[in-house]
């Protein structure tokens, strides 16, 4: 296992630039299983999940090729419906394989997923979408065995915006018979591409990015080229580090416009966010005022930019709550601030931040994707040599991170972590 080290106390300056989109490419290259022929994306960020991804699409008999950010992916006639365990117990995103798989097959064998860290993360939404379009589910073994005849449009209303559920189902009824409408749909920008893929493979689709979008089934899609968007929540962690370190960073690929939630409580606290040519520009003026959070589904303000504001908020000028509404679990990075110096209360799905003076450094753990960055970001600002372990969780999701660091000056390496 690797850990990181860092010697924390120096101001990043100059210009990072973010890779493709985590959650976008994750659905897309699933996506990819329904048009018959090669399916060409650019943009694919070098990361652990998305490897994970290509092993279950060769798994599910598709060929992948990887080269340099761009990744053909074919999915040919001979497929098979099955997501075994070993890979959907590494990554919860494997469920997505459902949808395309019983549009392309009629049939999809998937693990169900466990618990995560973050809490128990259910695909109860997905099913019963599923079922309203003629599919029927069995549980055995651990797996979701689900068998259809072709599709059929439907009216689905979610009772939460669900993210994973809301791209199954579109993958779902892009090629069902008829229409189908999803209500209270999520917003995210990641749908938002998604469907513009689909769209590009020649799908039907309306509304993406409000919450009802509408799905005219075509009878085939056909293979396209299409680039991933940018990482808005890497973007949001980089603009973050600019201001925790006090520097002065150019973000370049910086999706400004899908991290509005954000950057509005960034630029409350006082930090300088300026839209250049070439880029998005972050640093500060003094020290930071404390402002209250509350997680939402897109447009209000990420889950997976919580922990990453937490540390931030830990050395502003006053107390700040944050409350967490999508998650059950998602403070565990909060006993790990603690170990660096700040003070944070925990009441139920809240958390009191009171800013102290300046943190210190110590060995933590990282515990999941999110609170890996933050605790490295605690870490860029503390005084001293904090050491993060576990950093697995960070290769899930942030593409060479310590490597874009070091570039703009953080003292960033990585060892191995013998204890
Ligand atoms: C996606 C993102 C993740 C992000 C999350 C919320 C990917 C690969 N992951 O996760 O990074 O933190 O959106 O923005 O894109 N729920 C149910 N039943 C369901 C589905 C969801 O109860 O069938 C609940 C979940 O337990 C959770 C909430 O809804 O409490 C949000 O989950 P969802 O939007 O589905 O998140 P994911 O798609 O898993």
């Amino acid at each position: 296992m690797d850990k990181l080290v860092i010697e924390g106390g120096a101001p990043l300056k100059g210009r990072v630039r973010v890779s493709g989109s985590k959650n976008a490419a994750l659905p897309i290259l699933l996506a990819a299983l329904l048009p018959d022929g090669e399916v060409t994306l650019e943009n694919v960020p070098d990361l652990r999940d998305i490897k994970t991804t290509y092993r279950l699409l060769e798994l599910l008999g598709c060929q992948v090729e990887n080269g340099a950010g761009v990744v053909r992916v074919t999915a040919g006639k001979d497929l098979q419906p099955e997501a075994p365990y070993e890979l959907v117990r590494t990554m919860r995103a494997s469920v997505l394989c459902l949808g395309p798989l019983l549009a392309r097959l009629g049939r999809a064998t998937v693990a169900l997923p466990g618990g995560g860290a973050i809490g128990a993360r259910p695909v109860d939404l997905h099913l019963r979408g599923l079922e309203k379009m003629g599919a029927s589910f069995v549980m055995e073994h651990g797996n979701i065995k689900g068998k259809c005849k072709r599709l059929k449009g439907a009216q689905i209303n979610f009772d939460f915006p669900t993210v994973g559920g809301t791209e199954n189902l579109l993958m779902a009824a892009a090629t069902a018979k008829g229409e189908t409408v999803l209500e209270n749909a999520a917003r995210e920008p990641e749908i938002i591409d998604l469907a513009n893929f689909l769209v590009a493979c020649g799908a039907r689709i309306e509304g993406q990015g409000t919450s009802v979008i509408r799905i005219q089934g075509v009878d085939r899609l056909s293979p396209c080229r299409y680039r991933i968007m940018p990482d808005r929540i890497e973007a949001g962690t980089y603009l973050v580090a600019g201001a925790i370190t006090g520097g002065n960073l150019m973000i370049e690929d910086c999706p400004l416009e899908a991290l509005d939630a954000v950057a509005t409580k960034l630029i409350q606290m006082g930090v300088r966010i300026e839209e250049k040519k070439d880029g998005v520009q972050v640093s500060r003026k003094g020290r930071l005022q404390a402002v209250d959070v509350t997680t939402q589904p897109f447009p209000g303000f990420p889950t997976d930019m919580q922990a990453q504001v937490m540390a931030l908020l830990c050395t502003a000028e006053g107390s700040a709550v944050i409350r967490e509404t999508i998650f059950e679990n998602r403070f565990m990075h909060v006993l790990e601030l603690v170990r660096l110096g700040a003070d944070i209360k925990l009441s139920g799905q809240s958390a009191v931040v009171r800013g102290v003076d300046r943190l210190v450094g110590a060995p933590v753990m990282a515990s999941d994707l999110r609170a890996s960055a933050s605790l490295v970001l605690a870490g860029l600002a503390a005084k001293g040599t904090t050491e993060v372990r576990r950093i697995y969780h960070l290769d899930r999701g942030y593409e060479h991170m310590e490597r874009k660091l070091s570039a703009v000056g953080a003292r960033i390496r990585r060892e191995r972590d013998e204890s």
